[in-house]
């Protein structure tokens, strides 16, 4: 499928008629108009391999046929009522995610967005709890709403000047940097401890909830120790404080052995947020969580589009097919078989990788000189180069060093061989510069 439009035009178009705040990854991107499973194509029929799925999204592969053809079925049979009027598929979808999500949960709330999710998330804990007071980790990203930037703990995706109330931000599990300075080797969750400290310290004594996400995505596929959470848990267990997982990346099996994250660190949360992956690119979010805390919610609550018949037809479709081509086990197998490559480079380029971190397919490659200065222009270039060569890389972290490699969870260890080539001569294209 061709555009009329070359890059050029689009560009000039685009300046003019979008909000600057809209940017790009590359700095000469490509006109991307069309997608199949792993792959994009660009308005020239070029192809690209596409290992960043969208932002972590794309779960069973671009235009998926069968959740293709479920999303123009219902699209041509009943698109919206809005929920104060009775239709199957939320309810469908809402009996899946039970069946799906751990332990208690079971009662759902569905939304357009993760952002949406984690709103309401936050309402469901102060109405459930009646308290304000909500923790959340450094380094995290929440969404784009007033609320979800302050719990954002990232000055990078912060635009708001005056912040929303009651929120405050406890030390992360980030080992390789780590802010305690211990090592994996004499760690004593030292995070853990600030967690506490930040609830003496910075609330009443007596807060609603904490949110985290058990990898996090944007601040650069940070991911804890596996003891982290069930002390964590503990911690908010003893001020009375409920645990949200925000599983807006780490959800829909990509992790590789559970179809959520947090059940990696076998911990039950009380509440989970989920949406990128669970639509495969259409919006959608859900809150899930418990019938105890759910009774809370009396006051009648309406999204006109949250939980439309066309999104939840296809986050159905979407997990079925994660059941039934069984992207789950290749999440891990292919993730592993990822992972193993990465290392390899490390050891080619120990200058520039610092570490390889995450778990199945949420993957972060972390850009930083032997004494760990984050080689920022570095990253930007290996994924401009990689690029150019034909695969998309994603990129984050508080500094922008870190490479994110999320690609759908239908890709092959042929795909993983072709994007270690390609990042393999990125390195030595950025290596060689930097010599
Ligand atoms: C962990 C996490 N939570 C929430 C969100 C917000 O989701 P959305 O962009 O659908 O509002 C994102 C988006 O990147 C995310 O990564």
């Amino acid at each position: 499928m061709k555009s009329t439009m070359n890059r050029e035009e689009l560009r000039k178009k685009r300046d003019k008629y979008i909000v600057p705040g809209v940017k790009h990854l590359f700095a000469e991107p490509p006109h991307f108009v069309k997608g199949r499973g792993q792959y994009l194509y660009d308005e020239t029929g070029r192809e690209y391999l596409d290992m960043f799925a969208g932002i972590v999204t794309i779960s069973v592969g671009h235009c998926h046929p069968k959740v293709t053809q479920r999303t123009v079925e219902q699209l041509q049979t009943l698109q919206h009522t809005s929920t104060i009027f009775m239709t199957q598929p939320m309810a469908d979808l809402g009996e899946k995610l039970a069946e799906i999500t751990p332990g208690k949960l079971s009662k759902t709330f569905v939304t357009n967005s993760g952002t949406e999710a984690n709103e309401n998330a936050i309402r469901f804990a102060r109405l459930a709890t009646g308290r304000h007071e909500v923790i959340t980790l450094q380094h995290s990203y929440h969404g784009e709403s007033h609320l979800a930037t302050t719990m954002t703990a990232n000055h990078n995706w912060r635009p708001d000047l005056m912040p929303a109330s009651g929120i405050v931000h406890a030390a992360n599990a980030y080992c390789y940097r780590c802010p305690f300075k211990k090592t994996p080797d004499n760690c004593s969750l030292e995070c853990v401890k600030d967690l506490e400290r930040t609830i003496q310290t910075q609330t009443s004594g007596k807060p609603a909830a904490m949110i985290a996400e058990p990898i996090q995505g944007v601040g650069g596929a940070i991911t804890p120790p596996d003891d982290y959470f069930k002390e964590v848990k503990k911690v908010l267990d003893k001020y009375g404080a409920l645990f949200i997982s925000d599983e807006v990346q780490t959800g829909v099996g990509r992790t590789g052995k559970h179809w959520f994250g947090i059940t990696n660190w076998g911990v039950e949360p009380d509440m989970m947020t989920m949406a990128k992956g669970l639509g495969n690119g259409l919006p959608i979010g859900a809150v899930v969580t418990t019938p105890e805390i759910a009774e809370h919610l009396t006051k009648q609550q309406i999204n006109t589009f949250g939980g439309n018949p066309v999104s939840s037809a296809t986050a159905l479709a979407v997990l079925e097919t994660i059941e039934e081509e069984k992207l789950m086990e290749n999440a891990r197998v292919v993730g592993d078989y990822l992972v193993e490559g990465l290392k390899d480079l490390q050891k080619s380029f120990p200058s520039l990788i610092g570490e390889v971190r995450g778990k199945g397919l949420m993957l972060g490659v972390e850009i930083a000189a032997p004494d760990k200065t984050p080689l920022v222009a570095e990253t930007q270039r290996i994924v401009e180069l990689s690029k150019d060569d034909g695969v998309i890389i994603g990129k984050g972290g508080l500094f922008g060093n870190v490479l994110r490699i999320k690609p759908p969870m239908n890709i092959t260890k042929e795909n993983v061989d072709s994007t270690l080539k390609v990042l393999r001569k990125a390195m030595e294209a950025v290596a060689k510069v930097a010599v």
